[in-house]
């Protein structure tokens, strides 16, 4: 089939990869020309796993790149719309960029043609299009409008495009929902995973992924719940780590016995220093706008968001609490992408705790696998980025740990010792066990669990004969 995506952003470039690895030809359409020169450079300019080898695969041959959106829609069956919908000051969503989109593709069609929006947007988004549509000379029976909302992780977007929990389908018509089998068919029958070369799957994978059909308004309302609930499930848990750090229980445990019931599950159970991201905080804003206006209150996505918030605040609170004061105290960083396995810096927690720390007058040397050109459009000069975890720990008062990249799990914790200036660690996303840390002489706070001291440790051990963690 032939299929436009509309927008190479984080979702249009690895949703259009994909179509292309089931077999699609696909025209990438973007306004942005400078972006459009590099991705026909063959450059990539998202860090995300297995994009690189798709688009080697699949560049010049099934994947094209265009400014000419016109040309795209007469050339596609379906057109995809992955634009970026930026939150308005409101919190609400600026649709603008969708509607113009959907104002060209109108003066373009001259046959059927299935327009899905892969974007997320409110519920009554496919009516609006639709409208729009008509209001620009779109004959109604030349086209449907679809709702194929994405559950793509930045970081493992690919994977979770090509191995999903299921592909929901939001249309209309039985004529849109044949097509968009179709688009999808090589994952629904099972055929793209019997594949010499197929991308490998994560190891919970279970294929084939259920389609579920449902009514354009229900597939808005899937996106917009799903990240509501993901959300509070982290908001949630980092409630009650806050619980457990006042009554010495450890969050991890909680977690474990929480998470062990099938109802429950154990994924999105991490506290941390808050969730981040282009979508989890703008998609409670807009969902919690939505309510509103269908005069629905629903203050449970206030609680989820203020948590969120509180949960930075605390952090910094660990942290003053770790070295009293902060002005003039130099600080390594570990992480400023929003989460780990991502370039992504937008809402991440990372930046806007090294922006809070600033202003309490510390000196920052950070460093992040991916982020670093990101980190820079945005701090500049008011940090430093050091070349690696070890550079970011020389000689500061205390070692933050802000994301959960893997390889921040792994460091070297004698040499790490040796080259603090204080054997402070303050963890925001519980990479280490607190025992380990202590044995290795590290003053260690993490999130839900007691901090830890070398001093009250060995003190605990001589009073009680046994391994006692907290100070
Ligand atoms: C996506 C979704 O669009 C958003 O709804 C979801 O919540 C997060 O992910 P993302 O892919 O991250 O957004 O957006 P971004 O990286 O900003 O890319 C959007 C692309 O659309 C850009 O390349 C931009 O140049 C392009 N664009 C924007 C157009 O081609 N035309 C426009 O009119 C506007
Ligand atoms: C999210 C949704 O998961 C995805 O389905 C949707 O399509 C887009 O939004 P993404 O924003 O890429 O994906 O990242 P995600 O892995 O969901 O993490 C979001 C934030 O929550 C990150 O800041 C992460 O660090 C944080 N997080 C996640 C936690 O703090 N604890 C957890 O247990 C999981």
């Amino acid at each position: 089939m032939r299929i436009s995506v509309v927008g190479s952003g984080y979702v249009g470039l690895v949703a259009g990869a994909c179509f292309a690895e089931l077999g699609h030809e696909v025209i990438v359409v973007d306004n942005d020309s400078r972006k459009l020169k590099a991705l026909e450079r063959g450059e990539i300019p998202i860090h995300e796993r297995f994009l690189p080898e798709l688009m080697a695969r699949h560049h010049r041959r099934r994947v094209k790149f265009s400014g000419d959106l016109t040309d795209a829609v007469r050339a596609s069956s379906a057109i995809f719309i992955a634009v970026g919908t930026p939150p308005t000051e409101q919190g609400e969503v600026d649709l603008s960029y969708v509607e113009s989109v959907a104002r060209e593709i109108a003066s373009a069609i001259t046959s059927y043609k299935v327009v899905v929006e892969k974007s997320t947007v409110p519920v009554y988004t496919s009516n609006w299009i639709r409208t729009v549509m008509l209001r620009n000379g779109a004959s109604r029976d030349l086209f449907d409008v679809a709702s194929n909302p994405e559950f793509l992780r930045e970081g493992t977007a690919v994977t979770d495009f090509l191995y999903p929990d299921r592909i929901v389908l939001g249309a209309d018509s039985p004529r849109c929902v044949s097509l968009l089998r179709e688009v999808y068919q090589q994952l629904e029958n099972g055929t793209y995973y019997r594949e010499q070369f197929a991308i490998p799957g994560p190891d919970n994978a279970s294929t084939p992924p259920p389609v579920i059909v449902t009514t354009t308004q229900s597939a808005e309302l899937i996106k917009h719940a799903s990240n509501a609930f993901l959300a509070m499930k982290i908001s949630f848990v980092n409630a009650v780590a806050s619980i457990s750090e006042a009554v010495g229980a450890d969050v991890q445990q909680v977690c474990q016995g929480m998470g062990s019931d099938s109802r429950i599950g154990s994924r999105f159970l991490n506290p941390s220093i808050g969730y981040g991201g282009s979508c989890f905080p703008k998609d409670l804003m807009a969902f919690r706008a939505v309510a509103r206006e269908c005069a629905y209150d629903f203050r449970l996505l206030d609680e989820v968001i203020r948590i969120n918030e509180d949960q930075r605040k605390r952090f910094l609170q660990k942290v003053r609490s770790a070295l009293w004061t902060l002005k003039g105290k130099r600080l390594g960083v570990l992480g400023l992408a929003f989460k780990g396995g991502t370039d992504d810096i937008r809402e991440s927690p990372a930046v806007l705790t090294v922006q809070a720390l600033l202003k309490e007058g510390c000196t920052i040397s950070a460093y992040d696998p991916a982020a670093m050109n990101r980190a820079r459009e945005v701090l500049g000069s008011s940090i430093e980025f050091a070349p690696d975890a070890y550079q970011a720990a020389k000689q500061a008062d205390a070692l933050l740990i802000l994301t959960e990249w893997q390889e921040f799990a792994t460091l070297a914790l004698p040499r790490l010792h040796s080259l603090l200036k204080y054997p402070i660690v303050v963890d925001g996303r519980n990479l280490y066990d607190p025992l380990i840390m202590v044995e290795h002489g590290f003053t260690y706070y993490s999130i839900g669990r007691q901090a830890v001291a070398p001093e009250s440790y060995a003190a605990g051990v001589a009073a009680r004969g046994s391994r006692q963690t907290s100070i």
